[in-house]
């Protein structure tokens, strides 16, 4: 387990997932009912930008930094707010120090009957979200293999909720063992929300798992079309070579109003956070291409 979240910390990969995760919980909070969110890579928590690794990597300064220093439209101002308030609240200097993982997002959304289930296999990583959230009784971190732990966690007895499945890809069977805990999972709770973040490495296989994931879905799961979302983006060409040029997620059984928010913010997020030739992005439902919407340039 080599992989350091602290390296990429507030990147273009991690702002786009953070921000679909702040907006599906704000959702979840229109209607009065508990609702869990279980994370099953959590990270560390928030990230220090001061740190001696994002110095090494300073991979936030052309995702979150471009963002927070962008004049930014109204319509996406209101897609970002969610997000952006507690980038605000955890950086009260002049400049931005802090960045927060998705655990942080979570705890500092979700209300007091609310609830977040955290697990972390690396054992300092799994310390550090242990102190950080030892005094809040709404956040509970297991150190533990996140996708073993989904068939006890799932479904959780609030009946509403998210889960997060965020892994590192280090391993040459990530996508494999994806693919096996979207299926699983699914079959546990077919109404929660599902949030799979892929990077845009290995096309053929990521490819496979969106695809064969919708349609098993569909055709085996009678899960209509509409109720899977894919949201992708990438900053510049996806042959150049170097760091990672492109990421996203696929969603089953979004918030309603998710498709119309991010056909706010990924045309200005693309844009902004672009990093050369071939920058893009596309919004779909995999299976039946239908609400597509897509742009490369
Ligand atoms: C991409 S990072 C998570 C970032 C975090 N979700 C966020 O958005 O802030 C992946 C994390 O998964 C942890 N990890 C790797 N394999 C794991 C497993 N099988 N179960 C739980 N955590 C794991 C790694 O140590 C790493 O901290």
């Amino acid at each position: 387990m080599n992989y350091r979240h602290a390296f990429h910390a507030g990147n273009f990969a991690d702002v786009l997932k953070h921000a679909v995760l702040a907006l599906c919980l704000e959702h979840f909070k229109r209607k009065d009912k508990p609702f869990a969110v279980i994370d099953t890579h959590a990270g560390i928590g928030a990230y220090d930008l001061t740190s001696d690794a994002a110095r090494r990597s300073p991979e936030w300064q052309q995702g979150i930094g471009r963002v927070m220093a962008a004049e930014r439209p109204a319509d996406v101002e209101r897609v970002l707010a969610p997000l952006l308030r507690i980038i605000k609240a955890m950086n009260t200097g002049a400049d931005l120090t802090a960045y927060p993982g998705s655990p942080e997002v979570s705890a500092r959304l979700i209300r007091p009957a609310d609830r977040v289930h955290l697990c972390e296999l690396h054992e300092a990583d799994s310390k550090t979200l242990d102190k950080r959230y030892a005094l809040n009784a709404r956040v509970k971190m297991e150190q533990r293999d996140g996708y073993k732990a989904l068939k006890a966690l799932l479904p959780p007895r609030e009946k509403r909720g998210l889960v997060l499945i965020d892994p590192p890809f280090e391993s040459r069977d990530e996508f494999v063992r994806l693919a096996e805990a979207a299926m699983r999972g699914l079959e546990r709770w077919p109404s929660g929300t599902f949030v799979f973040w892929r990077p845009m490495k290995d096309l053929w296989s990521l490819d496979r798992f969106d695809e064969g994931l919708a349609e098993w879905l569909v055709t085996e799961r009678d899960v209509e079309p509409s109720s899977i979302l894919r949201a992708d983006m990438w900053v510049r060409d996806l042959q150049s070579e170097g760091k990672l040029a492109g990421a996203g997620l696929v969603i089953i059984n979004p918030p309603h109003t998710l498709e119309a928010d991010l056909l706010v913010l990924m045309p200005w997020l693309c844009e902004a956070l672009r990093q050369g030739e071939g920058a893009g992005w596309r919004l779909d439902g995999i299976v039946t291409g239908e609400m597509a919407a897509s742009w490369e340039g």
